[in-house]
Protein backbone atom coordinates (compact mmCIF):
# COMPACT_ATOMS: atom_id res chain seq x y z
CA UNK A 1 0.00 0.00 0.00
CA UNK A 2 1.07 3.86 -0.70
CA UNK A 3 0.10 6.27 0.51
CA UNK A 4 -0.02 10.05 -1.34
CA UNK A 5 -1.06 13.10 0.20
CA UNK A 6 -3.00 15.63 -1.92
CA UNK A 7 -4.12 19.32 -0.46
CA UNK A 8 -7.05 21.69 -2.04
CA UNK A 9 -7.31 25.01 -1.50
CA UNK A 10 -10.81 26.68 -1.89
CA UNK A 11 -12.33 23.07 -0.44
CA UNK A 12 -15.33 24.15 -0.14
CA UNK A 13 -15.84 25.84 -3.20
CA UNK A 14 -17.40 24.84 -6.83
CA UNK A 15 -14.60 23.42 -8.37
CA UNK A 16 -13.58 21.62 -5.42
CA UNK A 17 -17.26 19.95 -4.80
CA UNK A 18 -16.48 18.39 -8.29
CA UNK A 19 -12.86 18.04 -7.68
CA UNK A 20 -12.70 15.91 -4.56
CA UNK A 21 -15.49 13.26 -5.87
CA UNK A 22 -13.79 13.00 -9.16
CA UNK A 23 -9.90 12.18 -7.50
CA UNK A 24 -11.17 10.28 -5.33
CA UNK A 25 -12.94 7.81 -7.57
CA UNK A 26 -9.99 6.54 -8.89
CA UNK A 27 -8.20 6.35 -12.23
CA UNK A 28 -4.98 8.37 -11.57
CA UNK A 29 -3.39 6.40 -9.18
CA UNK A 30 -2.66 2.58 -8.87
CA UNK A 31 -5.68 0.72 -6.96
CA UNK A 32 -3.38 0.10 -3.93
CA UNK A 33 -2.88 4.04 -3.20
CA UNK A 34 -4.89 5.51 -0.67
CA UNK A 35 -5.09 9.24 0.02
CA UNK A 36 -4.73 11.37 2.45
CA UNK A 37 -6.69 14.54 1.61
CA UNK A 38 -6.00 17.78 3.30
CA UNK A 39 -8.40 20.23 2.50
CA UNK A 40 -7.93 24.46 3.15
CA UNK A 41 -10.34 26.90 3.05
CA UNK A 42 -10.91 30.02 4.75
CA UNK A 43 -12.59 30.66 8.68
CA UNK A 44 -15.75 31.81 7.15
CA UNK A 45 -16.43 28.71 4.77
CA UNK A 46 -15.41 26.20 8.00
CA UNK A 47 -19.03 25.09 8.13
CA UNK A 48 -19.26 24.12 4.62
CA UNK A 49 -16.27 22.22 4.39
CA UNK A 50 -17.52 20.15 7.50
CA UNK A 51 -20.45 19.32 5.39
CA UNK A 52 -18.23 18.54 2.16
CA UNK A 53 -16.32 16.57 5.08
CA UNK A 54 -19.61 14.45 5.32
CA UNK A 55 -20.26 13.97 2.07
CA UNK A 56 -16.62 12.61 1.41
CA UNK A 57 -17.27 10.37 4.10
CA UNK A 58 -20.47 8.66 2.81
CA UNK A 59 -19.47 8.66 -0.15
CA UNK A 60 -16.74 5.48 1.68
CA UNK A 61 -14.57 5.95 -1.22
CA UNK A 62 -12.14 3.04 -1.26
CA UNK A 63 -9.47 5.14 -2.24
CA UNK A 64 -9.52 7.26 1.04
CA UNK A 65 -7.46 7.46 3.54
CA UNK A 66 -8.12 10.31 5.89
CA UNK A 67 -9.35 13.52 5.01
CA UNK A 68 -8.56 16.81 7.13
CA UNK A 69 -10.13 20.15 6.85
CA UNK A 70 -8.35 23.07 8.04
CA UNK A 71 -8.19 26.89 7.87
CA UNK A 72 -4.16 26.56 8.48
CA UNK A 73 -1.65 26.44 5.62
CA UNK A 74 1.14 24.54 7.52
CA UNK A 75 -1.43 21.62 8.52
CA UNK A 76 -2.88 21.93 4.72
CA UNK A 77 0.79 21.79 2.99
CA UNK A 78 2.88 19.90 5.27
CA UNK A 79 4.13 16.72 3.36
CA UNK A 80 1.80 17.05 0.62
CA UNK A 81 2.69 14.67 -2.80
CA UNK A 82 0.24 17.56 -4.73
CA UNK A 83 -0.99 20.86 -4.31
CA UNK A 84 -4.34 22.26 -6.16
CA UNK A 85 -4.11 25.79 -5.54
CA UNK A 86 -7.65 26.29 -6.66
CA UNK A 87 -8.88 28.61 -3.84
CA UNK A 88 -9.23 32.74 -5.20
CA UNK A 89 -12.41 34.49 -6.02
CA UNK A 90 -13.87 33.97 -9.40
CA UNK A 91 -14.46 36.63 -11.77
CA UNK A 92 -18.53 37.22 -12.49
CA UNK A 93 -20.27 38.49 -15.79
CA UNK A 94 -18.53 40.98 -17.51
CA UNK A 95 -15.52 40.93 -15.64
CA UNK A 96 -12.00 39.81 -17.38
CA UNK A 97 -9.75 36.99 -15.70
CA UNK A 98 -7.46 39.63 -15.12
CA UNK A 99 -9.68 42.25 -12.87
CA UNK A 100 -9.07 39.32 -10.51
CA UNK A 101 -5.43 40.19 -10.02
CA UNK A 102 -5.50 42.48 -7.22
CA UNK A 103 -7.85 40.60 -5.30
CA UNK A 104 -6.14 37.23 -5.96
CA UNK A 105 -2.09 38.02 -6.25
CA UNK A 106 -1.65 37.75 -2.12
CA UNK A 107 -3.34 34.50 -1.56
CA UNK A 108 -0.08 33.41 -3.84
CA UNK A 109 2.13 35.32 -2.38
CA UNK A 110 1.13 33.84 1.40
CA UNK A 111 0.56 30.33 0.06
CA UNK A 112 4.01 30.06 -1.73
CA UNK A 113 5.68 31.42 1.44
CA UNK A 114 3.77 28.46 3.51
CA UNK A 115 4.43 25.87 0.58
CA UNK A 116 8.22 26.82 1.16
CA UNK A 117 8.00 26.59 4.32
CA UNK A 118 6.28 22.95 5.08
CA UNK A 119 6.89 21.13 1.71
CA UNK A 120 9.32 18.89 0.66
CA UNK A 121 11.24 19.50 -2.77
CA UNK A 122 9.70 16.58 -4.62
CA UNK A 123 5.76 18.79 -4.34
CA UNK A 124 4.12 19.44 -7.47
CA UNK A 125 1.72 22.46 -7.39
CA UNK A 126 -1.07 23.19 -9.91
CA UNK A 127 -2.73 26.71 -9.82
CA UNK A 128 -6.28 27.10 -10.77
CA UNK A 129 -7.21 30.18 -9.26
CA UNK A 130 -7.50 33.08 -11.67
CA UNK A 131 -5.31 34.59 -13.44
CA UNK A 132 -3.72 31.53 -13.21
CA UNK A 133 -0.48 31.71 -15.26
CA UNK A 134 0.35 35.04 -13.40
CA UNK A 135 -0.92 33.35 -9.60
CA UNK A 136 1.96 30.71 -11.00
CA UNK A 137 4.58 32.93 -11.61
CA UNK A 138 3.64 34.83 -7.98
CA UNK A 139 4.16 31.09 -6.31
CA UNK A 140 6.98 30.10 -8.15
CA UNK A 141 8.85 33.30 -6.67
CA UNK A 142 8.12 32.52 -3.44
CA UNK A 143 8.94 28.89 -3.49
CA UNK A 144 12.93 28.80 -4.70
CA UNK A 145 13.18 25.62 -2.88
CA UNK A 146 10.84 24.15 -5.22
CA UNK A 147 12.00 23.15 -8.95
CA UNK A 148 10.41 25.38 -11.15
CA UNK A 149 8.88 22.57 -13.72
CA UNK A 150 7.33 21.38 -10.50
CA UNK A 151 4.66 24.12 -10.70
CA UNK A 152 2.32 24.60 -13.86
CA UNK A 153 -1.13 26.73 -14.24
CA UNK A 154 -4.10 25.04 -15.47
CA UNK A 155 -4.56 25.34 -19.68
CA UNK A 156 -6.20 21.97 -19.90
CA UNK A 157 -9.87 23.61 -19.94
CA UNK A 158 -8.81 25.15 -22.98
CA UNK A 159 -7.44 22.83 -24.42
CA UNK A 160 -10.51 20.11 -23.70
CA UNK A 161 -12.48 23.13 -25.24
CA UNK A 162 -10.56 23.50 -28.15
CA UNK A 163 -10.56 19.90 -28.89
CA UNK A 164 -14.47 19.07 -28.45
CA UNK A 165 -15.30 21.97 -30.59
CA UNK A 166 -12.66 20.79 -33.15
CA UNK A 167 -13.87 17.17 -32.93
CA UNK A 168 -17.40 18.27 -33.60
CA UNK A 169 -16.62 20.24 -36.65
CA UNK A 170 -15.01 17.07 -38.04
CA UNK A 171 -17.09 14.78 -36.90
CA UNK A 172 -15.19 12.47 -35.47
CA UNK A 173 -14.44 11.34 -31.93
CA UNK A 174 -12.30 13.31 -29.15
CA UNK A 175 -9.67 11.01 -28.51
CA UNK A 176 -9.17 10.69 -32.13
CA UNK A 177 -7.30 14.41 -32.25
CA UNK A 178 -3.80 14.69 -31.51
CA UNK A 179 -1.23 17.54 -31.16
CA UNK A 180 -4.03 19.94 -30.52
CA UNK A 181 -2.78 22.50 -28.09
CA UNK A 182 -2.98 26.62 -26.50
CA UNK A 183 -0.48 28.52 -26.18
CA UNK A 184 0.04 31.80 -23.92
CA UNK A 185 -2.62 32.95 -21.25
CA UNK A 186 -5.86 31.72 -19.59
CA UNK A 187 -7.54 34.64 -21.15
CA UNK A 188 -9.41 35.89 -24.62
CA UNK A 189 -5.88 36.42 -25.90
CA UNK A 190 -4.87 32.86 -25.61
CA UNK A 191 -4.46 30.85 -29.04
CA UNK A 192 -5.90 27.22 -30.02
CA UNK A 193 -3.29 25.75 -32.66
CA UNK A 194 -4.53 23.43 -34.70
CA UNK A 195 -1.52 23.85 -37.03
CA UNK A 196 0.23 20.65 -35.94
CA UNK A 197 -3.39 18.29 -35.31
CA UNK A 198 -3.52 14.92 -35.97
CA UNK A 199 -6.54 13.01 -36.78
CA UNK A 200 -6.70 9.06 -37.07
CA UNK A 201 -7.64 7.72 -40.36
CA UNK A 202 -7.91 11.20 -41.79
CA UNK A 203 -5.84 13.03 -44.07
CA UNK A 204 -7.53 15.42 -46.00
CA UNK A 205 -8.04 17.32 -42.54
CA UNK A 206 -8.29 20.75 -44.09
CA UNK A 207 -11.52 19.94 -46.49
CA UNK A 208 -13.40 19.99 -43.47
CA UNK A 209 -12.89 23.57 -42.62
CA UNK A 210 -12.06 26.51 -43.95
CA UNK A 211 -9.73 29.80 -42.63
CA UNK A 212 -12.67 31.45 -42.23
CA UNK A 213 -14.01 29.31 -39.83
CA UNK A 214 -10.74 28.65 -38.07
CA UNK A 215 -10.57 32.85 -37.65
CA UNK A 216 -13.86 34.08 -37.11
CA UNK A 217 -15.27 30.93 -35.44
CA UNK A 218 -13.21 28.45 -33.67
CA UNK A 219 -10.32 30.66 -32.24
CA UNK A 220 -12.93 32.97 -30.57
CA UNK A 221 -15.21 30.70 -29.47
CA UNK A 222 -12.08 29.23 -27.77
CA UNK A 223 -10.90 32.09 -26.07
CA UNK A 224 -14.21 33.47 -25.14
CA UNK A 225 -15.59 29.79 -23.69
CA UNK A 226 -15.11 30.84 -19.99
CA UNK A 227 -17.43 34.30 -20.75
CA UNK A 228 -20.16 32.23 -22.33
CA UNK A 229 -20.03 29.70 -18.98
CA UNK A 230 -20.97 32.62 -17.10
CA UNK A 231 -23.34 34.05 -19.64
CA UNK A 232 -25.64 31.01 -19.28
CA UNK A 233 -24.35 29.67 -15.96
CA UNK A 234 -24.55 32.60 -13.86
CA UNK A 235 -21.46 30.98 -12.63
CA UNK A 236 -17.67 30.01 -13.88
CA UNK A 237 -17.17 27.15 -15.07
CA UNK A 238 -16.89 24.34 -12.11
CA UNK A 239 -16.88 20.58 -13.16
CA UNK A 240 -15.76 21.34 -16.67
CA UNK A 241 -12.54 23.15 -14.73
CA UNK A 242 -12.72 20.11 -11.97
CA UNK A 243 -12.57 17.83 -15.13
CA UNK A 244 -9.75 19.54 -16.40
CA UNK A 245 -7.67 19.66 -13.13
CA UNK A 246 -8.39 16.11 -12.97
CA UNK A 247 -7.07 15.67 -16.41
CA UNK A 248 -3.68 17.38 -15.78
CA UNK A 249 -3.08 15.76 -12.34
CA UNK A 250 -3.35 12.50 -14.32
CA UNK A 251 -0.54 13.82 -17.07
CA UNK A 252 1.56 15.21 -14.38
CA UNK A 253 1.11 11.48 -12.37
CA UNK A 254 1.06 9.03 -15.64
CA UNK A 255 2.84 10.91 -18.10
CA UNK A 256 0.99 11.67 -21.08
CA UNK A 257 1.38 10.34 -25.10
CA UNK A 258 -0.36 13.35 -26.44
CA UNK A 259 0.83 16.81 -26.48
CA UNK A 260 -0.43 18.75 -23.77
CA UNK A 261 -0.83 22.15 -22.19
CA UNK A 262 0.41 23.83 -19.22
CA UNK A 263 1.45 27.03 -18.29
CA UNK A 264 4.86 26.75 -17.28
CA UNK A 265 7.72 29.23 -16.66
CA UNK A 266 8.68 30.32 -19.89
CA UNK A 267 12.57 29.55 -20.26
CA UNK A 268 12.46 32.02 -23.62
CA UNK A 269 11.71 28.94 -26.39
CA UNK A 270 10.15 30.75 -29.54
CA UNK A 271 11.21 33.90 -28.53
CA UNK A 272 8.87 34.51 -25.40
CA UNK A 273 9.90 36.61 -22.49
CA UNK A 274 11.33 34.20 -19.72
CA UNK A 275 9.92 35.99 -17.27
CA UNK A 276 6.06 34.97 -17.25
CA UNK A 277 4.10 31.80 -16.96
CA UNK A 278 2.86 30.89 -21.05
CA UNK A 279 1.02 27.97 -21.76
CA UNK A 280 3.51 25.97 -24.98
CA UNK A 281 3.10 22.58 -26.43
CA UNK A 282 4.76 20.02 -23.82
CA UNK A 283 5.78 16.62 -23.50
CA UNK A 284 5.00 15.54 -20.14
CA UNK A 285 6.53 12.55 -18.71
CA UNK A 286 6.23 10.71 -14.89
CA UNK A 287 8.70 12.91 -14.03
CA UNK A 288 9.38 16.03 -16.62
CA UNK A 289 7.82 18.35 -18.44
CA UNK A 290 9.41 19.46 -21.62
CA UNK A 291 8.25 22.37 -23.85
CA UNK A 292 8.02 20.84 -27.30
CA UNK A 293 10.68 23.31 -29.37
CA UNK A 294 11.40 23.85 -32.81
CA UNK A 295 8.05 23.51 -34.51
CA UNK A 296 7.29 25.40 -37.78
CA UNK A 297 5.60 29.10 -36.23
CA UNK A 298 4.21 31.14 -39.12
CA UNK A 299 3.85 34.58 -38.98
CA UNK A 300 0.15 34.70 -38.26
CA UNK A 301 0.76 32.11 -35.48
CA UNK A 302 3.56 34.54 -34.59
CA UNK A 303 1.12 37.29 -34.37
CA UNK A 304 -0.62 35.23 -32.02
CA UNK A 305 1.43 34.32 -29.63
CA UNK A 306 3.11 37.87 -29.22
CA UNK A 307 -0.40 39.46 -27.98
CA UNK A 308 -0.83 36.68 -25.66
CA UNK A 309 2.67 37.06 -24.07
CA UNK A 310 2.32 40.97 -24.44
CA UNK A 311 -0.77 40.43 -22.02
CA UNK A 312 1.06 38.22 -19.60
CA UNK A 313 4.09 40.50 -19.19
CA UNK A 314 1.35 43.54 -18.36
CA UNK A 315 -0.03 41.37 -15.69
CA UNK A 316 3.69 40.51 -14.22
CA UNK A 317 3.85 44.34 -14.41
CA UNK A 318 0.70 44.70 -12.48
CA UNK A 319 1.76 42.48 -9.69
CA UNK A 320 5.60 42.98 -9.75
CA UNK A 321 5.77 44.63 -6.33
CA UNK A 322 4.33 40.79 -4.91
CA UNK A 323 7.51 39.24 -6.67
P1 LIG B 1 -15.67 29.59 -5.54
O1 LIG B 1 -15.92 31.00 -5.16
O2 LIG B 1 -16.84 28.67 -5.67
O3 LIG B 1 -14.70 28.93 -4.48
C1 LIG B 1 -13.51 29.55 -4.10
C2 LIG B 1 -13.20 29.06 -2.72
O4 LIG B 1 -11.90 29.56 -2.38
C3 LIG B 1 -14.19 29.56 -1.66
O5 LIG B 1 -14.61 28.48 -0.86
C4 LIG B 1 -13.34 30.54 -0.84
O6 LIG B 1 -13.72 30.61 0.53
C5 LIG B 1 -11.95 29.92 -1.02
N1 LIG B 1 -10.84 30.83 -0.71
C6 LIG B 1 -10.75 32.15 -0.89
N2 LIG B 1 -9.57 32.62 -0.41
C7 LIG B 1 -8.91 31.54 0.05
C8 LIG B 1 -7.66 31.35 0.69
N3 LIG B 1 -6.84 32.39 0.92
N4 LIG B 1 -7.29 30.11 1.06
C9 LIG B 1 -8.10 29.06 0.83
N5 LIG B 1 -9.32 29.16 0.27
C10 LIG B 1 -9.71 30.39 -0.13
O7 LIG B 1 -14.80 29.58 -6.88
P2 LIG B 1 -14.55 28.37 -7.89
O8 LIG B 1 -15.63 28.38 -8.91
O9 LIG B 1 -14.25 27.13 -7.15
O10 LIG B 1 -13.23 28.93 -8.64
C11 LIG B 1 -12.00 29.04 -7.95
C12 LIG B 1 -10.97 29.74 -8.82
O11 LIG B 1 -10.67 28.96 -9.97
C13 LIG B 1 -11.44 31.10 -9.37
O12 LIG B 1 -10.37 32.03 -9.31
C14 LIG B 1 -11.80 30.80 -10.80
O13 LIG B 1 -11.74 31.94 -11.63
C15 LIG B 1 -10.70 29.81 -11.14
N6 LIG B 1 -10.91 28.97 -12.32
C16 LIG B 1 -9.82 28.70 -13.09
C17 LIG B 1 -9.95 27.89 -14.20
C18 LIG B 1 -8.77 27.59 -15.07
O14 LIG B 1 -8.96 26.96 -16.12
N7 LIG B 1 -7.56 27.98 -14.73
C19 LIG B 1 -11.19 27.36 -14.54
C20 LIG B 1 -12.29 27.66 -13.74
C21 LIG B 1 -12.14 28.48 -12.61
C1 LIG C 1 -12.97 29.37 -17.29
O1 LIG C 1 -12.20 29.43 -18.24
O2 LIG C 1 -14.10 28.86 -17.37
C2 LIG C 1 -12.53 29.90 -15.95
O3 LIG C 1 -11.28 30.49 -16.03
C3 LIG C 1 -13.53 30.80 -15.32
C4 LIG C 1 -13.60 32.13 -16.04
O4 LIG C 1 -13.50 33.16 -15.37
O5 LIG C 1 -13.79 32.14 -17.25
Amino acid sequence: MTKKIITITGAAGNIAYSLIFRILSGGIFPKNTKIQLKLLDIPESSKILQGVKYEVEDCAFESLDSIITTDNMEIAFGDSDYILLVGAKPRSKGMQRSDLLLDNASIFKNQGQAINQHCKDSTRIIVVGNPANTNALIVSQHTPKIPTHNITSLMRLDQNRAKSIFASKLNVSVPSIRKLVVWGNHSATQFPDISNVQVDDLTNLHDKYDDNWLRKEFIPRVQNRGAEIIDYRGKSSAASAASAVYDHLNSIVNGSDDWESMGVASINPYNISSEIFYSYPLSVTTHSNKIIEGLDISRETLDYLKVTEEELIHERDIIKDLL
